[in-house]
């Protein structure tokens, strides 16, 4: 084999007529006879080859026997493609005219061209990852990728943070997913927990005196699968001592901003607009909401007190509120109006009724109950003039706003509400400590049990526990969850009465972590700390909807790898090793 002596895309800016030894895969070879053009790829580029019989009848013979994804050496001469033929593309300008060609290595007919456009069965694409992921899309996303991380790294190294790996085989650490179990050799019938995230033990490496850990940590979670969520996953883990939740800010935002400046070019705008759990909930009817709209939630239960339209009278009386949000310029039809009213009756709504404005009018059927008294109240609880659509929902405030705020991100797609270019990251604070359970109604924690009450609710924390409310925050980026965080509980005491409330025995709360009490009676300090997901953040920089996209090797919502087949069958000696049966063995 020849030394490569160029990479392909550096070919594209050395002078012609150098001479160079090219290497990569082969693309659309095109056979015209006495002529054979074809592309040679690798991760930086693709080049045309001009294989001419009469020139080089040796090149020319290998040349006509290439096929796609063939891995060839090519060595020649770069010289520029006559003018016509030129491209407006890197190295479009230029060709390489062989003197040898060596195949490196044969290929099957793949089971899809690399090309830009992605292959439509997702399974396919996985199994055949190695292919998938030559294609020049996917080489930019993990480009980026790699960019971003290599970047996080650098710019948290410029402020004193040390990165720290925890371990894979470690003790349950509870994210609200089921934990992966590995069972243990050595001490047969005992298990590891692979961590859903590495959340005790960078609070332990705060009592250590680390002061300031991040770690791009691998976190394993069992747990349904969505296109943004998959059973092994990557967070920009982090945890700060001595620091105001202003200072962790001041880092998340920074790491933001550093990333998508260097790996984009994109500047983002800061600071980042911080918003109250309450707020959100009451504006956007969602705790990650997505601020590039409009279409807010407002309470128009005052523009229709002693109307006439029952089913909102009824529900007033009864101490119920009529909100709803306001579409400029929408007027959905009457099918439309019935997929919206089948679209929040699923989600536990009692129904919409829409209010169309027409030449600023109201139309419709509830247009009969809306003078233009009560219009010009409605239009000045929404802050809105113009056209458009009404849409309201009555019950109780607390079931219709999570209903609405579905509503509103359904209308925002369906209608193609105008939205702010670009990337729109905000803050929400001051969640819950707990929500209640969804069968039981018992508190559980809403973002983990290690997180701080706010001081002042304290002494709820028996008496009602569900109204207390937590130093935690979120960020969210175009309505996507990126990332938690939160205070940490660094008095043994109140994080025993934080598990208690969980209805978890002393012995249990010792039993299950006991370790991290233990470290806390050695001199804890104030530490607060934060976790991005980092596949959920580079599918957002690179467009697109599924974390799979952004993953080299990635599950299926099985959970299974179509590449390695995993998960697999383990012999039985295996398992006779680790005292293990399956219930197949019965
Ligand atoms: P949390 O559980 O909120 O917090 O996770 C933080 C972020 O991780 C991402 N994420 C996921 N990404 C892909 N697939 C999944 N299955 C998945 N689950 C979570 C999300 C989420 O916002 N230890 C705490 C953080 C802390 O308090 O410091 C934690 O893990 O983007």
């Amino acid at each position: 084999m020849q030394k490569r002596t160029h990479l392909v895309g550096e070919a594209f800016l050395v002078a012609p007529e150098t001479q160079v030894t090219l290497m990569g895969w082969v693309e659309r070879q095109r056979d015209l006879g006495s002529l054979v053009f074809f592309r040679l790829r690798d991760r930086w580029g693709s080049l045309q080859v001009r294989v001419n019989e009469s020139e080089n009848p040796g090149a020319h013979a290998i040349a006509r026997k290439l096929r796609a994804e063939f891995v060839v050496s090519v060595t020649g001469v770069i010289k520029l493609r006559p003018e016509d033929e030129r491209k407006d593309e890197p190295g479009g300008d230029r060709e390489l005219v062989p003197e040898g060609i060596e195949i490196l290595g044969e290929s099957k007919t793949p089971p899809f061209y690399i090309t830009d456009e992605t292959p439509s069965d997702d399974v396919l694409r996985m199994q055949y990852r190695y292919l998938d992921l030559r294609r020049p899309p996917m080489v930019r996303i993990m480009e980026i990728r790699h960019r971003a991380f290599f970047e996080l790294r650098r710019y948290l190294d410029s402020l004193g943070f040390w990165e720290i790996e925890t371990p894979i085989l470690t003790k349950s650490t509870p994210e609200g997913a089921r934990d992966y179990l590995v069972p243990s050799r050595i001490q047969p019938g005992k298990f590891y927990a692979l961590p859903q995230s590495p959340q005790l033990l960078k609070q332990t490496l705060m009592i250590a005196g680390t002061d300031r850990y991040f770690q791009l940590s691998r976190c394993f979670r069992d747990e349904d699968l969505r296109a943004d969520r998959q059973p092994e996953f990557t967070q920009l883990d982090l945890e700060m001592s001595f620091v105001t939740r202003d200072e962790l800010f001041e880092v998340g935002e920074g790491s933001m901003a550093h990333i998508f400046k260097e790996t984009l070019g994109v500047e983002v705008k800061r600071p980042f607009p911080v918003y109250t759990y309450d707020e959100v909930m009451s504006r956007f009817g969602a705790d990650k909401p997505d601020i590039r709209y409009g279409c807010e939630i407002h309470d128009f239960s005052d523009a229709f007190a002693k109307t006439e339209f029952r089913i909102f009278a009824k529900v007033l009386d009864a101490g119920g509120a009529v909100k709803g949000i306001f579409v400029p310029e929408v007027k959905p039809s009457r099918k439309e109006e019935d997929e919206l009213d089948a679209f929040v009756r699923k989600r536990g709504g009692g129904g919409v009724a829409l209010l169309r404005v027409q030449d600023g009018e109201p139309t419709g059927a509830l247009a009969k109950f809306v003078d233009a008294e009560r219009l010009e109240s409605m239009r000045e609880i929404a802050g809105e003039t113009g056209d458009g659509t009404f849409m309201l929902m009555a019950g109780e405030p607390i079931s219709l706003l999570p209903v609405l705020g579905q509503l509103r991100v359904h209308i925002s797609e369906a209608f193609s509400v105008p939205k702010a270019e670009g990337f729109h990251f905000c803050w929400v604070v001051d969640f819950p400590l707990y929500e209640p359970d969804e069968e039981t109604g018992e508190p559980v924690p809403m973002h983990h049990a290690f997180t701080s009450p706010l001081e002042e609710d304290i002494p709820l924390l028996e008496s009602d526990p569900l109204k207390v409310r937590a130093d935690s925050y979120d960020l969210v980026l175009n309505g996507v969850e990126l990332g938690s965080g939160s205070l940490r509980v660094f008095e043994p005491e109140l994080q025993r009465r934080i598990l208690r409330n969980l209805g978890m025995t002393d012995d249990e709360i010792t039993a299950r972590f006991g370790f991290l009490l233990r470290a806390y009676e050695y001199g804890g300090p104030p530490h607060r700390g934060f976790a991005l997901g980092l596949d959920r953040i580079i599918a957002l920089m690179v467009g697109t909807s599924s974390i799979r996209d952004v993953i080299a090797f990635p599950k299926t919502t099985r959970a299974q790898c179509p590449l390695t087949g995993a998960p697999s069958d383990v012999s039985g000696d295996q398992l006779a090793e680790l005292g293990l049966k399956t219930s197949d063995d019965d």
